[in-house]
């Protein structure tokens, strides 16, 4: 029986992914393609809803895809592809921006929150529907399966609504996408406020360990972690978060669990986790760090897995698009 499909996207929005990224995402990414038929997709069209500069994008979308090479995804088991280089996408949206009602794609709390902070006058029709296109992204594979994180959950709703919208109204077309819940996936938290997610959008720098820091900077970061006042190593997310999360960051690097680690700094002192956290890091992602940097010093092959990716694409977001449009009467 053919493998289900997973479709997911990032956003080349940062110069590198960062811990909470790489340990929430794009791990589970890497793990998927054991068991599904992949497709994974550097969503640059997302990345330009609320201003941007050309250049950078250009390049973060290929330091983004040089990145997700580098961890582990296959270009020969994967299809992974930059979201611009796939027409596609943005022709699934216009038809599925029609089928859905504005008071609906007003009520997404993702646009409620990000166009209250760049002022709601301001805030572009783009950054509106984007879910809209999220969903195009979503259907066009005819994905089973979307990792999601808490924070996507209302839009991958959308895109379940809008496949069986279409479906009703036209003629079956899409598949209904379903959730892929990753059991135990990390939460990480920003060191100087452990109690905030780790974010590009972070006020403080030092707050997000980036998979690309050089390790002199991440070591630095992780001995300037908030931890908390006490000094017993335990695991608490309620009343030790900042400690918590370091050990959380070390057992998902490590792969040592963490009632192990807890057993192995018994009477010993945050120093001590903070200075054994920053070899992990170190050893995690110097061999990454290689990897990526071979990725980006021969533009033309990754042209050229890129190119191989969209085609792969390509040829199934055609297909979807073509049935999809017959449907509506074009
Ligand atoms: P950011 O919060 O830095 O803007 P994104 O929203 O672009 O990151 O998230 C990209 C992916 O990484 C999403 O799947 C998201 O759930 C995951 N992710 C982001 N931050 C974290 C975190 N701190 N812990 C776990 N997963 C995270
Ligand atoms: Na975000």
């Amino acid at each position: 029986p053919a493998r289900p499909r997973v479709f997911s996207g990032i956003q080349p929005t940062a110069d590198s992914f960062h811990l909470g990224n790489y340990l929430g995402a794009v791990r589970h990414w890497v793990a998927l393609q054991e068991t599904h038929d992949a497709f994974y997709c550097v969503v640059d069209l997302h990345a330009i809803t609320a201003g941007h500069d050309p250049a950078l994008l250009r390049q973060r979308s290929r330091v983004a895809a040089a990145q997700l090479f580098a961890v582990g995804l296959d270009p020969e088991r994967s299809t992974l592809f930059v979201q611009s280089q796939v027409p596609e996408h943005p022709q699934l949206a216009w038809v599925l921006g029609c089928i859905t009602g504005f008071g609906e794609a007003s009520r997404m709390t993702q646009f409620k929150d990000k166009s209250q902070k760049h002022g709601n006058e301001r805030s572009s029709v783009g950054l509106f529907t984007y879910p809209i296109l999220q969903a195009a992204d979503i259907l066009l594979y005819q994905a089973n399966a979307v990792p999601v994180g808490e924070d996507q959950r209302q839009h991958l709703e959308l895109s379940r609504d809008l496949a069986q919208r279409f479906n009703a109204t036209f003629g079956p077309t899409f598949t209904v996408p379903a959730p892929h819940i990753v059991k135990d996936t990390a939460k990480i938290t920003d060191l100087q406020d452990p109690t905030a997610k780790m974010s590009k959008s972070s006020s403080s720098p030092a707050g997000i360990i980036d998979l690309l820091d050089d390790p002199a900077r991440s070591a630095k970061k992780i001995r300037s972690a908030v931890t908390d006042t006490g000094r017993e190593i335990v695991f608490d997310t309620e009343t030790k978060p900042g400690v918590s999360n370091l050990l959380t960051i070390h057992s998902a690097l490590s792969g040592r669990g963490i009632d192990e680690l807890v057993a192995a700094f018994a009477g010993r002192g945050y120093g001590d986790l903070k200075k054994e956290l920053a070899e992990v890091v170190t050893d995690f992602v110097r061999p990454i760090q290689e990897r990526t940097r071979t990725y980006l010093d021969d533009p033309a092959q990754l042209d050229k897995l890129l190119a191989g990716g969209a085609e792969k694409a390509r040829a199934v977001a055609a297909t979807t698009l073509r049935s999809a449009y017959e449907r509506v009467g074009f």
